[in-house]
């Protein structure tokens, strides 16, 4: 018979861990749900008495916390004591692209995993059961199940341990909502008692019929495999866009025409500056890196082709806006609406944004940043170098107020789809900037009859029409 699980312990709590464990504890109040990090700010982020201060930035995320925390959901560095009255253990720690060493550029950085199943194996009590919430290569489960197999050995203790493969498939701005209503629960094991003892957890709020049973080599494959699936479809229509531009077609239209086809989908078809966020491109790069080590190069290449066009689409972008700026924007402002990944997320991790900004200012521009969520220190940290307010040559600096980033400035990039830039008032914008000044929309967000009617320049992606109306 299934044992009811009692006590969770989460391993990192970060953009996964954090929310998925705070709707665990909101459905399921009988559980007590611990969530553990190596990093104490972070721990000290969550407990924020403002809920509205946790570290992570997700619609109706601080509402849940406010209502669970210290109740049957807390936070704390203590990973020792909580791995210890945990039955069952979920590991959500990051997984980087490995920076050196075998498979470096493309292979995943398992350390963060493996220190984890050291520490389960070290502190943890009984039977336990350890669930990848990570990403992780195909075949992971082994590596921890033999890191739990020798504590065993080396300790001949009573513990015992399962070994599950639980991806999670939330996407960042809409975490919660993707959590609660999930399109599918993917459990992937070898012993069907553990894999209960899961289900039970998600069938507090998801219908049976979406909690979906895999070995668990097919669980660790499918999460990879969704996310090259998702970004293949964003590389594909933005390799499109280029081609709308350069024929006329319209890549809106071409996407409309081509998503009412039941076979491809309406979904993940707008065309944008490039996909960013923490996942799809390490993805891609571990799929690529797991079929050269099985002897695959055919498959391999297939994939990668995915992220080079995606790197080639965002230059593209910037040398896009040099050009129409009559070559050069040396000494030119140019402000950037949105730096994160996406709208609704305070992430910047790959977002578009910051290979574009690097590319302009590396031509000399001088960069308003705005965003209505990522902070000052973050864009240093991405673009390696510090804001500056002397508007000198390839300098950048950050503004809370849209229209102070925008006053001056020779053209108008929008690099993140905040709803806030649908409602710019663009007869206002027409009085502060340097004429003829430009407004490139990279997220197809503007009316731009409105900016055409305020005297502004207009481009925005794969529209073919750029070349005629919009005055090139
Ligand atoms: P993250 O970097 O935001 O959080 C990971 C946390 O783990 C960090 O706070 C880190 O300090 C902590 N950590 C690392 N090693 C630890 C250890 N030994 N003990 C305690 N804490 C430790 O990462 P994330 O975005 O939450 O991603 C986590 C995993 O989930 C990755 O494998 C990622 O691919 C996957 N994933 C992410 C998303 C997403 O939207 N971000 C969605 C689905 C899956
Ligand atoms: C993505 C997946 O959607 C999730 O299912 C997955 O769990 C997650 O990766 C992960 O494993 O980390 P996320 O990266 O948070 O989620 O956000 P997406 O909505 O997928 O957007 C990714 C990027 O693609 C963003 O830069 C977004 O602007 C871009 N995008 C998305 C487009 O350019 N066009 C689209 O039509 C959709």
């Amino acid at each position: 018979m299934t044992k009811a699980i009692k006590n969770i312990c989460c391993i990192g709590a970060g953009y996964v861990g954090g929310p998925t464990m705070t709707v665990i504890a909101d459905k399921c109040p009988q559980i007590e749900v611990n969530v553990v990090d190596i990093n104490e700010d972070r721990i000290l982020a969550w407990n924020n008495p403002d809920t509205d201060k946790i570290p992570i930035f997700e619609p109706g995320l601080s509402e849940i916390v406010k209502r669970c925390r210290g109740v049957n959901l807390h936070f704390s560095s203590d990973i020792k004591k909580q791995i210890a009255n945990a039955d069952m253990i979920f590991i959500s720690v990051n997984t980087p692209t490995k920076t050196k060493g075998t498979g470096a550029g493309k292979a995943s950085d398992l350390k963060w995993v493996e220190v984890c199943a050291r520490q389960v194996a070290s502190h943890s009590i009984g039977h336990t059961i350890v669930v990848e919430k990570s990403t992780l290569p195909v075949r992971t489960a082994e590596v921890i199940k033999s890191i739990l197999q020798g504590s065993l050995n080396s300790q001949g203790s009573s513990k015992t341990f399962d070994v599950l493969s639980n991806p999670e498939f939330l996407a960042e701005g809409s975490a919660i909502e993707d959590l609660i209503n999930p399109d599918r629960v993917l459990i992937g094991g070898e012993n069907d008692l553990a894999i209960d003892a899961l289900s039970e957890i998600y069938l507090n709020w998801v219908p049976k019929n979406k909690i979906l049973r895999t070995n668990i080599w097919s669980s660790e494959l499918a999460k990879l495999t969704a996310n090259a699936f998702l970004a293949q479809r964003i590389s594909s229509i933005n390799s499109i866009s280029a081609l709308c531009e350069e024929t006329g077609a319209d890549v809106r239209e071409v996407a409309r025409a081509i998503g009412s086809d039941k076979r491809i989908g309406s979904r993940f078809l707008a065309s944008g500056p490039g996909f960013g966020g923490s996942c799809f491109k390490k993805d891609i790069l571990n799929l690529v890196y797991l079929s050269e080590f099985f002897g695959l190069p055919e498959v391999a290449n297939f994939w990668e082709g995915v992220v080079k066009l995606n790197d080639w689409h965002q230059h593209r972008i910037s040398k896009l806006v040099v050009k129409k700026l009559f070559g050069t924007v040396s000494g030119k402002k140019i402000s950037i609406l949105g730096f994160s990944f996406k709208a609704n997320t305070n992430d910047t991790r790959e977002s578009a944004a910051i290979k574009i900004c690097e590319d302009l200012l590396e031509e000399g521009a001088i960069l308003r940043i705005h965003d209505p969520k990522v902070n000052q220190g973050q864009i240093s940290n991405d673009l390696k170098c510090k804001s500056n307010n002397n508007n000198e040559e390839g300098t950048w600096n950050i503004y809370d107020d849209l229209y102070d980033s925008i006053n001056g400035s020779d053209a108008i990039l929008i690099l993140t789809e905040w709803n806030e830039y649908k409602q710019i008032n663009w007869q206002k914008v027409a009085k502060i900037v340097r004429n003829p000044a430009w407004v490139f929309d990279s997220r197809s967000i503007i009316d731009y009859e409105k900016v055409f009617k305020a005297g502004l320049c207009f481009w925005r992606i794969g529209d073919g029409l750029n070349k005629k109306i919009f005055k090139s």
